[in-house]
Order: structure tokens, then sequence, then C-alpha cells
């Protein structure tokens, strides 16, 4: 597994990284024991970067993840994990807090779940609009120095938050979303939904549907209409993908990290199939034709829907 750096200043990590939230309910029911398994697949393949957050499922990720990584050397893997969504007992959403009190108080719950004693790259999952973004990691910065936390991230800001952010504490890394259904202009990402949250995986069909617990039942780009849409792009690059001996899943991972050498993909798997195939998207040497082709397959604009449910659009710092 190669290796790509964070930032000028960020952690080296493996060039693909493993995110959690799918083995916490997000894609419905997902089976503990098969979890813990793909997270030591992963390490075992060399992915030294696991991305997590304290409100996936309230705690359950972390608590997961606690149990997945025990004995391991803690020098072996980094963990970057977010804060500041709020939650309810339901499946509700309730806003953001990014106070510096809150910081920290969220910080203490997310070590003694993790059962360490540093996280190392921590970051405000959104924009806490109440709180200016120089409180916040201000507060970081605070737990930096304190020897809690290695490194300051970023999620879902634009270039004006990033820069604010800067200047109070060098930025390791901007986690958003990009896949080849979305671009952004930005460097340093790492980079989740890559696969569209299976959507552009090669195994989605229009009669596919979201079960219970499922996010993507809520997602615009997943709503019947757009649906079909977005799986004729699918199959036009299922085309380039038999060409080059290579899967629809492998190709969409293999282009995001083609983008940059900053740029680090976190894949969602949550079994060790679905890791198995990801993997040898890093192997995957796409060329200028290649990449020519799948651009045609995917032109930027073409996907219909959001990325997010109205309710959430407004809380990001990119578009859709
Ligand atoms: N900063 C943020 O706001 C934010 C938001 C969302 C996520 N994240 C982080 O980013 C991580 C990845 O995002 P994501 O899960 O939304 O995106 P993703 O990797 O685009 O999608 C994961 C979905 O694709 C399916 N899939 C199909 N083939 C796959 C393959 N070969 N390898 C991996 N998955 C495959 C997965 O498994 P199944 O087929 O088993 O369903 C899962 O449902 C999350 O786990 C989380 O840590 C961050």
């Amino acid at each position: 597994m190669q290796t790509r750096t964070l930032g000028s200043t960020g952690p080296a990590v493996s060039a693909l990284g493993l995110g959690a939230m799918g083995m916490s309910g997000a894609y419905g029911a997902a089976d503990r024991e098969e979890s813990t398994a793909t997270v030591h697949a992963a390490l075992e393949a060399g992915v030294t970067l696991i991305d997590t957050a304290d409100f996936y499922a309230m705690g359950h990720n972390e608590l997961l993840l606690a149990e997945a990584l025990r004995g391991r050397d803690r020098d072996s893997y980094r963990l970057s994990v977010k804060f500041g969504m709020l939650r309810g007992p339901g499946p509700e959403f309730g806003g953001h807090d990014s106070r510096p009190e809150a910081v920290k108080n969220f910080l203490a719950y997310s070590l003694t779940r993790l059962g360490t004693d540093h996280i190392d790259i921590y970051r405000p999952a959104r924009l806490d609009p109440a709180v200016p973004i120089e409180e916040t990691v201000g507060a970081v910065k605070e737990m930096i120095d304190a020897g809690y936390v290695r490194h300051l991230g970023l999620s879902e800001v634009d270039a004006a938050t990033i820069r604010r952010a800067h200047s109070v504490h060098p930025v390791a890394d901007l986690q958003i979303e990009y896949s080849l259904l979305r671009a952004v202009e930005a460097e340093i990402l790492t980079a989740y939904g890559v696969l569209s949250r299976g959507l552009i995986s090669g195994h989605w069909s229009a009669d596919h549907t979201a079960g219970p617990g499922d996010s993507r039942a809520f997602s615009p780009r997943f709503s019947s209409g757009n649906v079909e849409h977005n799986l004729a792009l699918v199959e036009a690059l299922h085309r380039v993908a038999e060409a080059k001996g290579c899967t629809v899943a492998q190709l969409a991972v293999a282009w995001v990290a083609a983008q940059g050498k900053d740029i680090v993909p976190l894949v969602g798997a949550r079994t060790r199939e679905r890791l198995a195939e990801a993997l040898p998207a890093m192997e995957l040497n796409l060329t200028e034709d290649d990449l020519a082709e799948i651009e045609k397959a995917v032109p930027p604009g073409a996907a219909r829907g959001d990325r997010y449910p109205s309710a959430f659009m407004s809380s990001l710092g990119v578009g859709n």
C-alpha cells in the first residue's frame, strides 16, 4: 500500500482509507463480526487511516472500532474522528454544537469510547453557524497542545473557512464528498462518498430499495426518476471498466485517487468482500486516455439529484 501525506504538517497515511460509518447502520443493518473482520483485513492490507464520528449511531461506531483495534500497536493506524453533530434518541439530527466547551466535552467522550489517549485527526463535521470557526479550531488547538489530538481536520467547508481555520492552526486535511458524480476544486482531501454511497459501485440497481435505517432512502440521487438516470451513467462506466479489465467500483475509486497525490479516498466498505474489491483500485494505472474515457462516460454535472436531502444541503460549505 502506498502512502500519502495529509497537508504539509499532517501524518503519512495509506493512500486508501477505511470509513467505518456503514458499520453502524447508516446503510441498514451491519454485522458486528463482519465489521470487525473488515477492519482487521484493512489493517492487514496496509490501510492505516480509519475514519469515524462520535455521532455514528451515538458512539456505537467508536466502541466497535475500540474493540476491533484492541491490542494493536497504537502507532500502526491513524484515527480520524468527526464531532459536533447533535443527535436525539430517535433517528433525528439536532443541528450542530462546536463551541469550545462542547469540543472538549465531545473529545473526552470519544477518547473514552475509543480507549485511546489521543486522536490523530480531529474535525468538526460541519461548520456550526453560531460559532466562528476560529473559536472551534482554537479549542482543537488547545487539545493538540495538551496532547489529546495530533492534527486538525475540517469537513464540508468552503475555501474561506479553511483559510480562517488555517490562520489559527495548520489544517491537515479537508474531508469532503468527491466522486465521479461531483467534482471539487480543492487540495489535501480525504474524499468520502467516492462510490457515491454505493450508487456508482456497480452493485446498485433501480429495483434495489433501501431497507430500514438505510439513509439512501432519503438521498435525492437514489430517488425514483433520478436513480435510473444515474445508473445509465454507471452503465457507461461499466463499458470503460470492462475494457480496462476492472470493476466499476475500482474504476471509480482509482479515478478519485488519480485526481491528485494529495487526495486520499475513503471507502465505506463494511464487509471483507467489498474491501477486497476496493483495494486493487490503488494498483490501477489510469492513463490520460483512460481518464478521458471515464470523464466522457460521466461528464461533470451529469448526475441527477443533490447529494443530500434538502434539509442537510444548507450545512455544506460547497454545493452539490
Ligand atoms: N465528512 C462527512 O461529512 C462524511 C459523510 C459521510 C461519510 N463520511 C466518511 O466517509 C466514509 C465513506 O463514505 P461512504 O460510506 O458514504 O461512501 P462510499 O464508499 O461511496 O459508499 C459506501 C457504500 O458503497 C457500497 N459498496 C459497493 N461496492 C463497494 C466496494 N467495492 N467497496 C466499498 N464499498 C462498496 C458499500 O457497501 P454495501 O454494498 O455493503 O452497502 C456502502 O453501502 C464513511 O464511512 C465515513 O467514515 C464522511
